[in-house]
């Protein structure tokens, strides 16, 4: 399995697998400026929301060191740290990983604690919240299915088995024989560049679609569950992740797809009352104007609608998938406050 983020062995330097290259070329790249690291996110080099978190505890921690060794005054260094954690944590809205990972390091430096062991903490959690979501994903489905995944919440976007990839690979290692379909995920392929390249990889069966097909799938009754990441979870139990996740959860509920969201407790964020207050990230037009092409395919002064995410009603959703077990949707929804069901 490739490794996504990893401290370099002087911790002087960020050390990530260049996604922007996959699937031709496996390229890791070493950061050690705060503006390569805040390019790294927003270009996607690094992306996934457990993995941007990962990174950014990393990255807080490089960046905090140095800001120690050249700051002798604490105020004062805390007064720029806190500025630095506002400048990285913006640069990507919607997962929340990324913030609450920065506002982590932040009251670390505050407490005058290490920012090495805070970072390292949050990589472990990313790490064991993998294989727990895989036990509990897994509890869920029968050999020889039909998988549909959407984006790649797989071991790119984390640093382990993935979240809504981790029931495969251990239902892969159990003999299983899923077969894996994989939503190619426009504008940015995720899902065609990444989900399928790891998964192949591994030696899964795995089938490539566009996003518009995959209604048409369901319809021929070869999907018998789906399982998606996500961003943000809202306390209601709306949950954000990559756009295209709204419209395959309404086709999943018309043909009665189970829908399952692998949900990281780092991605939930009980001070983000619904859906409608997530806020979500708008990207540029040329993803889908020019990037993929030699010619742009979208006439001049055409306007373009790119939003990176949407939001999955909580009605839309059978079960959320946390490393503390199963949310399950009794007919309201999901109900956070709940507990557990399973
Ligand atoms: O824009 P990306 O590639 O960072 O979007 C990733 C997703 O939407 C994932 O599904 C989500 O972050 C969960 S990753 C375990």
């Amino acid at each position: 399995m490739l490794q996504t983020v990893t401290l370099s062995d002087d911790e002087k330097e960020l050390i990530i697998l260049d996604q922007r290259r996959l699937p031709g070329e496996v390229r890791y790249l070493r950061l050690r400026q705060k503006e390569e690291m805040k390019d790294a996110i927003s270009t996607l080099a690094v992306r996934g929301a457990p993995a941007i978190g990962v990174f950014a505890g990393y990255a807080m921690y490089i960046l905090g060191e140095r800001l120690r060794e050249k700051e002798p005054s604490f105020k004062e260094c805390l007064k720029k740290y806190r500025e630095l954690g506002k400048e990285m944590a913006n640069v990507r809205p919607t997962a929340v990983n990324l913030s609450r990972a920065v506002n982590r390091m932040v009251r670390a430096m505050e407490e005058e604690r290490s920012l090495y062991d805070e970072a390292r903490t949050i990589h472990q959690k990313d790490i064991d919240t993998n294989k727990k979501i895989g036990e509990y994903g897994l509890s869920l489905l029968k050999p020889g299915m039909g998988i549909l995944t959407h984006c790649n919440a797989g071991a790119l976007a984390t640093t382990a088995y993935g979240t809504a990839t981790s029931p495969l690979y251990l239902g892969h290692e159990k003999g299983y024989g899923f077969h894996v379909y994989c939503d190619e995920t426009r504008p940015l392929l995720q899902g065609a560049r990444l989900t399928s390249f790891e998964l192949s990889q591994a030696g899964m069966d795995v089938t490539v679609l566009c996003d518009d097909m995959s209604a048409s799938l369901m319809s021929e009754g070869r999907i018998d569950a789906i399982f998606i990441g996500c961003d943000r979870v809202a306390a209601n139990g709306d949950a954000a992740n990559k756009i295209g996740s709204l419209s395959l959860s309404i086709a999943a509920r018309y043909y009665g797809v189970p829908f399952y969201v692998c949900a990281p407790t780092s991605t939930i964020d009980m001070d983000t009352i619904s859906g409608k207050d997530i806020v979500i990230e708008q990207r540029d037009g040329e993803e889908i104007r020019s990037m993929w092409y030699e010619k742009p395919m979208v006439p001049e002064g055409v306007g373009i609608y790119n939003p990176a995410f949407d939001v999955v009603p909580s009605e839309n959703i059978t079960a959320m998938i946390t490393e503390n077990g199963i949310y399950t949707n009794t007919g309201n929804g999901i109900n956070l406050k709940n507990g557990v069901i399973r």
